[in-house]
This record gives structure tokens, sequence and C-alpha cells, in this order.
């Protein structure tokens, strides 16, 4: 038992400045943001994204620089998600595994301009199908396993031997996880880590990011045939089980904010590195609510990303990296 008032008064730590940083129970830097970067087609390219104010999709030639940009702010490492022109999108998404398609030119782009940036790739075929589903569809329109798994191995081999350094399957299908690390070990990639999406729910917190990646338009029907139920958080445990076992080195839980429940989960189960995706739709709240005058950006940002934190995440992949690290520098 702790002492009871007015022995115990908790506002006198909190009084001062100085007093409230000695207590901080949480800490959040530059190095627990990953940035997400959507790459397109093109020279000297910055094209806004309407329904992401503030993020843009880049050409090849101007990624470098956004890699030199997370450098100079600490920030350790940088997710791509192409956005592919849509003649090259088909049934079964074969543009995913040319080894000069977009997401590998663009890793080439950043391995040359910042080294010492870690790559995060997205292992899904959902920018490279004509349907915007993350796998192979059958007649019936139901996205099949173990035929979309195979693709996904070559996808994340493809992307390794360019150079990412964590491939990150955001698909769920079931077992791609050890299929991937199986294949990596076989080619001699066995320091490439796997970031496993492990809980990814079906969520509405998903359409900028389809509108940044083309897909918004193409996607028949929805995800609910892989991705989470949000009723579900005994599952989300389950998932995180069979990756970890499969070999990921880390998972990711996402959306981010509706479901810190699920990071407090995972981290106290399962005691490994828990990354959290602050989706578009959130982002997009944030904005939203800071053109409608209802809250200061900053301000929102930072709580935000100190609550993910407290919830248990090594890290966050959030569209306000940049700028968050930028704050967070002074
Ligand atoms: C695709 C993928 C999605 C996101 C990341 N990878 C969309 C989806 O599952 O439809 C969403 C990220 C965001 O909303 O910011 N596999």
């Amino acid at each position: 038992m702790t002492a009871s008032f007015p022995a115990l008064r908790l506002r006198r730590t909190r009084r001062t400045a100085w007093s409230r940083a000695m207590v901080a129970e949480t800490h959040l830097s530059p190095a627990n943001l990953i940035w997400p970067l959507f790459v397109t087609e093109g020279r000297d390219v910055e094209e806004p994204i309407a329904t992401l104010p503030g993020v843009s999709r880049w050409s090849i030639d101007r990624v470098g620089a956004r890699a030199k940009e997370a450098e100079a702010l600490g920030i350790p490492c940088i997710a791509l998600f192409p956005n592919t022109p849509r003649e090259l999108r088909t049934e079964r998404g074969e543009e995913a595994l040319n080894p000069n398609n977009l997401m590998c030119r663009a890793i080439r782009a950043i391995k040359d301009a910042a080294p010492g940036v870690g790559i995060l790739t997205d292992v899904a075929l959902d920018p490279y199908t004509a349907h915007g589903h993350d796998g192979l569809v059958d007649a019936a329109g139901y996205v099949l396993n173990d035929e979309t798994s195979e693709l996904l191995v070559e996808q994340a081999l493809v992307q390794a031997r360019a150079g990412a350094d964590i491939v990150a399957p955001s698909d769920m299908m079931d077992g791609r996880v050890g299929a991937i690390r199986a294949a990596l070990e076989g080619e001699g990639l066995g320091h490439v880590q796997i970031m496993a999406y492990a809980a990814k729910y079906a969520s509405a917190f998903y359409g900028p990011f389809r509108d940044a990646v083309g897909s918004r338009g193409l996607l028949k029907g929805d995800k609910r045939g892989y991705q989470m139920d949000p009723a579900n958080a005994e599952e989300a445990l389950r998932e995180v089980a069979l990756d970890l076992a499969e070999g990921a080195d880390s998972v990711m839980v996402k959306p981010g904010l509706p479901y810190l429940d699920i990071v407090a989960r995972v981290k106290a189960r399962f005691e490994v590195p828990v990354f959290a995706y602050q989706v578009s739709g959130e982002y997009a709240m944030i904005e939203a609510a800071v053109a409608a005058g209802a809250g200061d950006r900053d301000a929102l940002v930072l709580e935000t990303l100190m609550a993910f934190r407290r919830a248990g995440c090594s890290g966050v992949l959030t569209y306000h990296a940049a700028h968050a690290a930028r704050l967070m520098r002074g």
C-alpha cells in the first residue's frame, strides 16, 4: 500500500518542467520512427495526394533526397510503397516480381544516396493487381492462400536481392512468414529481417493509402476474407504467436491508435519488438482536425506518438515522421 492524501500528493512531481522530465516513464525519439514513402514513375515528380494533405508521391530521382533527410533527422528506416502504372497491373500482379520494378529501383536509389538508412518493403500484391487485392483471386473472388504465398516468397526475394533490409508481409496469408524465412535463408539472405504485419485488421482507415498507391478505384469487394475482424483480440495474439514461430524478427499491429489494446497485450505476452502503423486514415483525421481549427498539429502528433510508445511500441510507421523528428529535435 502506498500513502494516501495528504502524505501522497501526486501533483507534487508535476509542478515543474524539470521534475516532470525526471519522472517521465516513456521517451520518444526520432529512432522510434519509420517513414513511409510513396514512389511513382517519371522524372522530377512530386505529386501531392489529395486525401493525405502534406504527403506526396516522389519519382525515383527525388527519393534519395528524402532518404538523406531521414538520415539527417535521425529516422532510422524508410518504408516504401509503389504507385504502379495502371497498364502494369494484372490479374496475377506479375510486376511485383520484376527486379526492375519501381520498388526495386527505389531501393537502389536510396541505398546509393543514404546507405545507412534502413529500408522496409511491403510484401503484398495489391499495388500490382488489376483487382486491388493482396493476392491471387479465384473465380468466386476468394483470395487464394497457398498460391499467393508462393508469389509473396518470390516478391520478398526480389526485394531482398535489390537491397531491402526488412521485408514486411502485409497480406495476411497464412504461412507466408515461414515460407519467406526459409527462402531467404536458402539464398544466403539470412540477415534480412522480417517484420510481420501480424495483426492487420480489415479497417476503414486505409482509404487514403489506396489513393496513394492507386488501388482504391480498382478494389473489388473488401479484404475481410484475409484481414482481421476489428472485433477480435485473442486472434491477434494467435497471429503474432504464429508469425514469431515462423521466424518473424518483429511484429506489427495495424491500424494504430484504435488498436493500442492489441499493442499492449502483444508486448506483455511476447516481449518482442512491436511496431504499429499509424495509418493513412489516422493521419488524415489529424490533418482534418487541424484544418478545422479543432486541434494543434504539433501537440496532436507528439501526443499520439507518445501513446504508441507508452503502449509498448518500439517504433511507429507514421506519415508525420519527418515533421515529428523535427519537433523532437527542437
Ligand atoms: C497493402 C497495405 C495497405 C496498407 C499498407 N499496406 C492497405 C490495405 O491493406 O488495403 C495501409 C497503410 C495505410 O493506410 O496507411 N497490403
